[in-house]
């Protein structure tokens, strides 16, 4: 769909998130129709935009939540998320956070070690209430065919090895407070091989195989996180229709529920950063276009040298030549890009940050007392706010009290 970037800004002031809905709602039905013939279940990766209305309207479509955190988990449920299709991963939950999840009855919780299992079942007996797990397994993919992939490694601090996952369904299934009814694997982000999903599932389908048939564990449901990767540039992506096929060929003869939790997949390319130039300046043979929004509102370029696509909102005159386009934080690390070709440009002129719709918004922050932005959901040729310009007031408000 074209948006009028010139009248969304206008209307709400940048720096602005603008995002897409009709694309995210397309992004959602994709998936599903991919796994169709299969009992399947997208849930939704909060982290990658956690705005209520953006997770309403994915519950609204039938999706689940994959959450991180208590927080997030709440943000689910109020979005309208039904208790059943919500599941809390991490390898770092504290015991408030697994006591309300065990409280609000989710679908379950990831467990990510030995120790967390034990701290789960202590607390469901003292709720006197069962605790339905998963247990994330970590199925140390050799990086050196797939150099991209970072977290399905031994060397990452997620999930634990087939041997410890199999001592914990023995230990869950022997637990009266615990009730193992999933497996879970992530191995990465933005995968853009099939291979390593392809090895990955095989290797913990057999898992599933082998607590079937050795201490007749039947889970329910086969979690094989998220990680589809969207083209920033020029990758060539996995189709969720192969995707789901690599997936679905290593579970023949299995009765069990696919459960994915794509985030980037769903937003990133449905949303658009816009922020408006204040200057350019010239620094010796250095170019830079200094622009309104800055590395708290999108951290990706300075963290991950990440490449967004961007582009003037209306055609200009003259010739490209290479800026770093950079914002007003005081750091040298922050920039949107670095010698990114772009037209002369003039004070007030738009620029839009193309796939910003994942992990923009929600890695913000507000270093040097700045407000994060406005967020925006255009639907159906209609534009509405989600979530208000920060104030200065919203800033300080938790300091201010105490000033005396
Ligand atoms: N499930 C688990 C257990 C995860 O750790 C993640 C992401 C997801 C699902 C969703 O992954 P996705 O489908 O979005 O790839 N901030 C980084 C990405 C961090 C991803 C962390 N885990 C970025 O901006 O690229």
């Amino acid at each position: 769909m074209s948006m009028d970037f010139n009248a969304l800004a206008e209307t709400y002031g940048t720096p602005l998130y603008v995002y897409d809905f009709d694309a995210m709602r397309a992004q959602y039905e994709t998936l599903k129709e991919a796994f169709r013939g299969r009992k399947s279940l997208i849930s939704y990766a909060v982290k990658a935009n956690s705005n209520l209305s953006v997770v309403k309207q994915f519950a609204d479509l039938g999706a689940g939540a994959d959450c991180v955190s208590i927080g997030e988990v709440r943000r689910a449920m109020m979005a309208g998320v039904p208790k059943y299709k919500v599941i809390f991963s991490g390898v770092g939950k504290r015991d408030d956070e697994i006591r309300e999840a065990i409280e609000r009855d989710i679908l379950y919780i990831n467990l990510e070690s030995e120790a967390e299992l034990g701290r789960v079942e202590m607390i469901a007996q003292e709720l006197g209430q069962v605790a339905r797990i998963s247990i994330r397994v970590n199925p140390n993919i050799d990086p050196k065919t797939h150099p991209y992939i970072s977290t399905g490694l031994h060397d990452n601090k997620f999930g634990v090895e087939i041997d410890a996952a199999k001592r914990m369904y023995i230990r869950a299934n022997a637990s009266e407070w615990l009730e193992p009814v999933g497996i879970h694997f992530h191995i990465g982000s933005q995968l853009t091989e099939l291979d390593p999903i392809r090895e990955a599932s095989e290797i913990v389908a057999d898992l599933v195989r082998s607590l079937k048939a050795a201490i007749g564990i039947e889970l329910k449901f086969f979690d094989i996180g998220g990680g589809l990767g969207i083209r920033y540039k020029d990758e060539t992506t996995i189709t969720p229709y192969d995707y789901a096929q690599a997936v679905l060929s290593t579970l023949t003869g299995m009765d069990i529920t696919v459960v994915c939790e794509p985030g980037r997949f769903m937003t990133a390319n449905a949303g658009y950063f816009l922020t408006r130039v204040l200057y350019e300046k010239q620094n010796g043979a250095k170019r830079f276009v200094v622009v309104d929004g800055a590395m708290n509102d999108l951290i990706r370029p300075s963290l991950y040298s990440a490449y967004h696509r961007i582009a003037p909102a209306t055609a200009h005159e003259g010739d490209e030549t290479p800026a770093d386009i950079v914002g007003p934080v005081c750091e040298s690390g922050d920039f949107l890009a670095k010698e990114y070709p772009l037209p002369p440009m003039a004070h007030n002129d738009l620029l839009v940050v193309h796939s910003a719709g994942a992990y923009g918004f929600g890695m913000g922050s507000n270093y040097n007392t700045r407000g994060r932005a406005a967020e925006v959901a255009v639907e159906a040729g209609a534009d509405r706010l989600i979530r208000d310009r920060e104030s200065f007031e919203d800033l300080v408000a938790p300091e201010l009290k105490y000033l005396g």
